[in-house]
């Protein structure tokens, strides 16, 4: 980690992974260690922590889908505000940061205010589910294209401008990020778009915590059991011609 500068600080803006921390890289370890600030979201919190500088301050800058958060604006101004401080600061996501974690608000807040940063990629919890699943998320034959998407858009719906031949497209593996409320209306507009209800599903809940939930199942069972289901924990839907047979619907883990 550069040294911070005294007038702008130095930002890392680090990614998390799913929440193991043996997924953790070395590079966010070390930056970990070196902080004097920690900024972390609820997804990117428990374990993970032990790894932060007890002398550091850690403030929960928390943002899950149903919950309160602290506002976009709010997290800006904290990181620049520590910054001009001169500290070290670290605003720790899940995941990779870069993928569906609003980090470009964050650089357009620091770039603005002329704070030198740096991004550390990470495990997004897309691979660390299939890596969990014991499936690979392409294939040489049948899945060519991977594709990541979101089942919410800024108001928590499901997006209206969908693009529903890509998404219902059999020879790719989707990957739904943030869609266990809106899998139920995504899988009629993907059934409505040519895509078999029996097309493979794998839905991931909590990877890499302790309750992790693994299950493998089709796209029309998973909406049926998405239905009416409380969202306590953070979920993906993996679909497509995943690497399992379409007969075992078990719960894996
Ligand atoms: C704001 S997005 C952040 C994604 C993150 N940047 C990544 O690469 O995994 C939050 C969503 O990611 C997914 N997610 C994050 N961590 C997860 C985990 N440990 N298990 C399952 N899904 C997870 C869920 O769909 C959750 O609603």
């Amino acid at each position: 980690m550069p040294d911070a500068d005294p007038a702008t600080g130095f930002v890392s803006l680090v990614s998390a992974g799913p929440g193991d921390p043996e997924l953790l890289t070395l590079k966010a370890v070390n930056r970990l260690a070196l902080a004097d600030v920690v900024l972390f979201d609820d997804l990117a919190s428990g374990p993970v922590l032990d790894h932060v500088n007890p002398k550091a301050e850690l403030i929960s800058v928390g943002k899950r889908a149903g919950r309160p958060s602290a506002r976009q604006e709010h997290v800006n101004m904290q990181l620049v505000s520590h910054a001009q401080m001169g500290r070290r600061v670290v605003r720790l996501k899940s995941g990779d940061s870069g993928i569906f974690g609003r980090l470009e608000e964050e650089l357009i807040a620091l770039t603005e205010a002329g704070i030198p940063f740096e991004i550390i990629p990470g495990v997004t919890s897309a691979s660390a589910a299939a890596a969990a699943a014991g499936i690979p998320l392409t294939r040489r034959l049948t899945a060519r294209r991977l594709q990541f998407v979101t089942g919410a858009d800024v108001t928590g719906q499901l997006p209206d401008d969908i693009n529903w031949t890509a998404i219902a497209d059999p020879k790719v593996t989707t990957v739904v990020f943030m869609g266990q409320r809106s899998f139920p209306e995504l899988a009629k507009g993907l059934r409505a778009h040519g895509l078999p209800g029996s097309t493979p599903a794998l839905f991931a809940e909590a990877v890499g915590h302790p309750h992790q939930r693994l299950l493998r199942t089709t796209v029309e069972e998973l909406a049926r059991m998405l239905q009416d289901a409380q969202v306590t924990q953070p979920g993906l839907i993996l679909y497509g011609p995943l690497a399992f047979s379409e007969s075992e619907k078990t719960l894996i883990k």
